[in-house]
């Protein structure tokens, strides 16, 4: 049996039924992010987009201690100084702009440390399930580390900017009830209860019509983004086609026939 220093680290991908898991998995380093997972996510992400019985997308960490404990400090001085410090910040926006424009519902599940980089992660998917021991902190200030902008808004469209300040300023850890009271967190269960609470909840949005449940990231998105100007022509047409589709034939059906529906996604 490998130890856990043998295991290379590694972004894993495991499909069960109708749910796509992503394992961030660098146990003996928290689960911190490598270059190389950075890079694997947007391969990840399209894998279970393109994969049809794919309805959820769940990211989670490898191990009980962390979700992640950010980007693996230990390739910094070789993979994030002077001209190299760009290179790696576009692999991991990208990372993070493949979370934010899947199309399919993704879940963060949230055990133990989330810091920096896996807090980023975190705000980059659509809801955020978390256990009573997790942590949750943005070290930047503390490692010298300037704060890339464009990960910003997903934090401003979880917290207010006085909280988005307090955690870039201060880099401190605010424990699980403290992140769920200020909107960094959508539902905390005790440790136990994580992994079913999170399956629970994915198998709730995938039994759901995929093309509704799509529509509704969509606008939802759309309109947080540009609430002045939403693209009210793209957002109108995925609603309709809600409409013309199968599934709502089957929803009605279903309900008339005192049945489950069974959705196909089209
Ligand atoms: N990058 C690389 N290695 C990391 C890491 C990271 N982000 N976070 C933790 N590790 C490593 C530690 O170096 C340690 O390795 P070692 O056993 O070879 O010494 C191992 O993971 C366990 O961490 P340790 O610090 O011993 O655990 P702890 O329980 O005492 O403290 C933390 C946990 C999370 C508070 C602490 O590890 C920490 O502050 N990590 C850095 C968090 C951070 O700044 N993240 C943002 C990066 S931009």
């Amino acid at each position: 049996m490998p130890t856990d220093s043998t295991i290379e680290p590694a972004l894993r991908y495991e499909k069960n039924g109708a749910l796509a898991w992503i394992i961030v998995d660098n146990a003996s380093r928290l689960n911190a992010l490598t270059a190389a997972m950075w890079q694997a996510l947007p391969r990840h992400i399209a894998m279970a987009v393109a994969d049809p019985d794919v309805r959820v997308v769940i990211l989670r960490g490898a191990g009980d201690k962390a979700f992640s404990a950010g980007a693996d400090i230990s390739e910094f001085e070789s993979a994030r100084t002077g001209d190299a410090a760009a290179t790696y910040d576009a692999l991991n926006d990208a990372a993070f702009s493949a979370l934010i424009s899947c199309p399919k519902p993704v879940i963060a599940m949230i055990h133990g440390f989330c810091l920096g980089g896996g807090l980023g992660l975190a705000l980059c998917c659509d809801m955020r399930i978390a256990d009573d021991a997790s942590q949750f902190a943005i070290p930047a200030a503390k490692l010298g580390i300037g704060y890339n902008p464009r990960w910003i808004r997903p934090i401003l469209a979880a917290v207010p900017p006085s909280r988005a300040k307090e955690l870039l300023y201060t880099g401190r850890r605010f424990r699980s009830a403290e992140a769920e009271a200020m909107g960094l967190v959508s539902r905390l269960v005790p440790t136990a209860d994580l992994e079913d609470a999170t399956r629970a909840l994915a198998g709730e949005i995938a039994a759901n019509a995929p093309l509704s449940v799509a529509a509704a990231k969509r606008v939802i998105d759309e309109i947080a983004r540009h609430p002045e100007t939403p693209d009210m022509a793209a957002l109108d047409a995925a609603v309709a086609a809600c409409f013309a589709s199968d599934d709502y034939a089957e929803g009605r059906r279903a309900f008339l026939d005192k049945r489950k529906p069974l959705f196909k996604g089209r």
